[in-house]
């Protein structure tokens, strides 16, 4: 289960992910926002990664104008790895090297199509379990 969220900068790219989501037969949970109305990011993307850290949902996907707004936030909440990624490499190495469990996104600064790759390479990439990986991220906690 996906919990995706956005303020009114990451609508839009918001419902493209859904579609894209439900194409690919993947579970999700909307937590919003629901109109391309001004709204403040850190409302959501405090719902986002509760639903994650109670593991209510596996992973997470927030979108703002520029991911920054929805990173800083989702990082506060402890157990959240959230990565702002603008490109696939890094997308992939945030699950194989970070063990990210939140990706954010600027609709303002990518594609949708490249956006839509890289929620695919974040959802299709496993963490590598490599024990230099495990204990960097431990050291985290
Ligand atoms: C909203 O204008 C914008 O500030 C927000 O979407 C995001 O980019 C914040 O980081």
């Amino acid at each position: 289960m996906i919990a995706i969220g956005s303020d009114h900068g990451g609508y839009i790219l918001k419902e493209k992910i859904i579609e894209h989501l439900s194409a690919r037969g993947i579970e999700y949970k909307d937590y919003g926002t629901f109109s391309g109305e001004s709204c403040d990011y850190p409302v959501y993307a405090k719902k986002v990664a509760s639903a994650v850290v109670t593991n209510s949902c596996d992973k997470g996907i927030l979108v703002c104008g520029t991911g920054i707004g929805m990173c800083i936030v989702a990082n506060k909440i402890p157990g959240i790895r959230a990565a702002l990624c603008g490109d696939c490499f890094s997308a992939e190495a945030a699950r194989l090297h970070n063990n990210a469990n939140i990706l954010t996104l600027g609709a303002r600064v990518i594609g949708n199509g490249l956006a839509l790759k890289i929620v695919d390479i974040f959802l299709d990439t496993p963490f590598s379990n490599e024990e230099r990986h495990i204990r960097r991220i431990s050291e985290i906690e």
